[in-house]
């Protein structure tokens, strides 16, 4: 199986199987057992990347398999030198289990998965999906908030360009009674392909440009960061500073049990200075992200988990 697209995944595999799983892993069960001895995983990146990159590294080398990769353009070279179908269908040929992808385009999993035999894990795709970010992002709010049901959730910033934010949305439809705020500058609004799935599915959602406007009635604040490098528009949207921000104001006006996640890394949107506020979840949710992504590799090798 490939895992291309948050849309993929229903609520029964994220409860009855990927969560349970996480959860016994982040416990440290069954490493003994070295549910992925003898798996190798390629990670083949055309962007940078600390969070993703590092805990599937780590998730293979905990469960007892290994992983080695290629940083595209890390060197000065063109990101284009081969086709990415080339190098993929070479890479098949080489005993590899799974190949962890980061494309700096839209669509480059989907391409990669249609030369592959071995499962193509979507680590990012231009302004695309960002699945297994999605995954750990619920995964967090269960752990944290107790419940994936009945959410006021708002996702802010850039929302045309923000991969995570595309996938978080798709994947919390899956649940019921939500309700999304979707903040951004008129510039960057949540993509077509989002807001139709959102209609389709009568998710009640509301565009808007200012997070203080909603944050006391929020269970869910998630803020990313402005992509200036990918669009020059978006340079607009670091001038509206707190309509889109983190600030102490929109702290106080957040309840008690609310979270902060933000997918990392961070700017000004996050300032470190707020970090003392145990809310702001952002460093629980890329640890989480280990554990999630330990118990997907494992799912993808169903013979390998004894019950
Ligand atoms: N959240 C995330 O994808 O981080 P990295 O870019 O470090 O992988």
């Amino acid at each position: 199986m490939h895992v291309l697209e948050a849309q993929q995944f229903s609520r029964e595999w994220l409860e009855g199987e990927l969560f349970p799983l996480a959860e016994r892993l982040a416990r440290g069960e069954l490493k003994e057992q070295r549910p992925l001895r003898d798996r190798r995983l390629f990670w083949l990146f055309y962007e940078t990347s600390t969070r993703t990159r590092v805990s599937f590294e780590s998730a293979m080398a905990l469960l007892g398999g290994s992983a080695s990769g290629l940083e595209v353009g890390a060197h000065g070279e063109e990101l284009v030198s081969e086709r990415l179908e080339d190098r993929v269908r070479v890479l098949n040929d080489y005993g590899y289990d799974f190949i962890l992808l980061r494309y700096h385009q839209e669509g480059g999993a989907r391409r990669a998965a249609a030369v592959s035999r071995v499962p193509i894990i979507n680590a990012g795709d231009g302004a695309g999906q960002h699945p297994t970010q999605a995954m750990l992002d619920v995964f967090t709010v269960q752990q944290e908030i107790g419940r994936l049901d009945g959410l006021t959730v708002a996702l802010v910033g850039d929302l045309t360009f923000e991969r995570s934010t595309n996938s978080l949305a798709y994947l919390l439809t899956r649940f019921s009674d939500l309700r999304l705020y979707l903040v951004s500058p008129e510039t960057l609004r949540v993509r077509s392909d989002v807001r139709e799935y959102l209609a389709e599915r009568d998710i009640r959602y509301q565009e808007l440009r200012d997070l203080r406007e909603v944050a006391d009635k929020l269970d869910v604040v998630y803020v990313t960061r402005a992509h200036t490098g990918r669009l020059q528009h978006a340079l607009r949207f670091d001038a509206a500073d707190g309509f889109y921000s983190i600030t102490r104001e929109v702290l106080d006006r957040l309840p008690k049990h609310a979270i902060v996640m933000h997918p990392l890394p961070r700017g000004d949107e996050l300032p470190p200075e707020l970090d003392d506020d145990p809310r702001i979840a952002c460093f629980r949710q890329a640890r989480h992200g280990l554990a999630v992504r330990m118990a997907l590799l494992c799912l993808l090798s169903p013979d390998r988990v004894s019950p």
